[in-house]
């Protein structure tokens, strides 16, 4: 259980902590994937504040991965340090920091929060929306139309494939649809 003046200092943490992260990771992406974690933690009725915290800082190494460290690995240990230090139980601790580490990774069971966590994230990939203004427009920046469009495609299929939990199942074969018609539509032009 976080009370609201932890939530306050969580959130400050992540904000200072996601300034070097490329511009597909900033606070538009962490408040989407908190948004779907809290919603995925309802469906499943997983821990909402485990979830949320979780979700909240992620990415916050996003930005070691250009020197060569893997994200979910540091981001685990950097969030699990702030959380301890902020007075939060060992239990509560432990489950954040399993989430964050898991991920970047591919992995099979494990907690409903470690689920949900990879689920929230993924959302980022696979609705319209964020395929849209944030995955297209990324790759769009640094590669040639046909490339970028590829990747994107690439990527979007690679995640579609591999939610945990049915609330994020049935949540991304919602958005399926509008972001095929959408991928149709690029490859036309
Ligand atoms: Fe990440
Ligand atoms: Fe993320």
């Amino acid at each position: 259980m976080l009370s609201q003046a932890q939530k306050i200092k969580i959130r400050q943490f992540t904000e200072e902590k996601i300034k070097h992260n490329d511009s597909m990771h900033r606070m538009p992406h962490i408040e989407e994937t908190v948004k779907w974690a809290l919603r995925f933690a309802n469906l499943e009725k997983a821990d909402r504040d485990v979830c949320w915290a979780s979700a909240m800082l992620h990415d916050i190494c996003k930005w070691e991965e250009e020197h060569g460290k893997n994200h979910g690995i540091t981001g685990a240990e950097t969030a699990a340090e702030y959380l301890t230090k902020l007075g939060i139980d060992k239990e509560f601790v432990e489950k954040v920091k399993d989430a964050i580490y898991y991920h970047d990774k591919p992995f099979e069971g494990g907690s409903k929060e470690r689920q949900i966590l990879w689920d929230a994230d993924k959302m980022n990939a696979v609705t319209l929306e964020a395929f849209r203004t944030r995955v297209v427009p990324y790759f769009m920046a640094s590669l040639s139309k046909e490339e970028a469009l590829m990747k994107a495609k690439e990527e979007y299929y690679f995640f579609y494939e591999r939610f945990h939990t049915s609330a994020g199942k049935k949540e991304a074969e919602k958005h399926k649809p509008f972001v095929e018609k959408y991928i149709a539509m690029l490859e036309s032009q």
